[in-house]
């Protein structure tokens, strides 16, 4: 892995689920380790680059090198990024964003009855389409975790969130564990990788982001 792959680079990672409030203890959130985001930040401050890591609630300690925000909700996460991006070359989103956040959170704790309780919930702005959407976007990567249909969903997320790469993986062989089977959809097709432990796919993953980048001529 060579240490120089990303050097004088800057980039900006999401990792981990968001939370989004119901009342002052209770709320909305995705199962999401943040291991491959953490993995990820990891190899990207190895070979060399400048790293932002925007981190939603996640119980794993920050990289060497790297610059960690924390974060709560979809809109600090959101927040988070737009004030990292300047002068970045990637963003990654590795982020389980919850896609709907409650409409109105309430002040006080919610007094349990025996009635039905409705929550109205609002989308979350796609953070990653967002910043790939940008006039001066910076190189960008997704990842789509799916329980079937992985190319299909995968190549489909690529070209509707206009991203020049995309990392999938099929949910059961990544989610919360040590280990990791990826593919790479680009515009040159799929590139699946062998099974290993989420640090060696980061590798792998970084050296192939960083091939694409310079391909790219950014
Ligand atoms: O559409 P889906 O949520 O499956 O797309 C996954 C990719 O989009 C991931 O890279 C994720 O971090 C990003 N995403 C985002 N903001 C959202 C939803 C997803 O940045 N609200």
């Amino acid at each position: 892995f060579a240490p120089k792959l990303l050097a004088g680079r800057k980039v900006v990672l999401t990792a981990g689920p968001t939370f989004e409030a119901i009342d002052p203890v209770r709320g909305i959130t995705n199962t999401s380790s943040g291991k491959m985001g953490y993995a990820l930040a990891r190899a990207c401050a190895q070979a060399g680059a400048e790293v932002v890591l925007v981190s939603g609630p996640v119980s794993l300690s920050v990289p060497a090198q790297v610059c960690c925000v924390a974060v709560v909700s979809a809109l600090q996460m959101r927040a988070a990024v737009a004030e990292a991006l300047p002068g970045a070359d990637v963003f990654i989103g590795v982020a389980a964003v919850a896609d709907y956040r409650v409409q109105d959170v309430a002040e006080h704790k919610i007094k349990k009855s025996g009635d039905a309780l409705s929550l109205s919930l609002v989308p979350n702005p796609d953070i990653l389409a967002e910043v790939a959407a940008r006039a001066d976007a910076p190189f960008c990567v997704g990842f789509a975790a799916e329980s079937r249909d992985l190319d299909t969903y995968a190549e489909g997320k690529r070209r509707s969130k206009r991203l020049p790469m995309v990392v999938g993986n099929l949910i059961g062989d990544g989610m919360g564990g040590e280990d990791n089977t990826v593919v790479l959809y680009d515009d040159a097709g799929r590139h699946p990788l062998a099974r290993a432990p989420k640090a060696e796919v980061a590798r792998a993953i970084v050296t192939h982001l960083a091939a694409l980048l310079a391909q790219s001529g950014r």
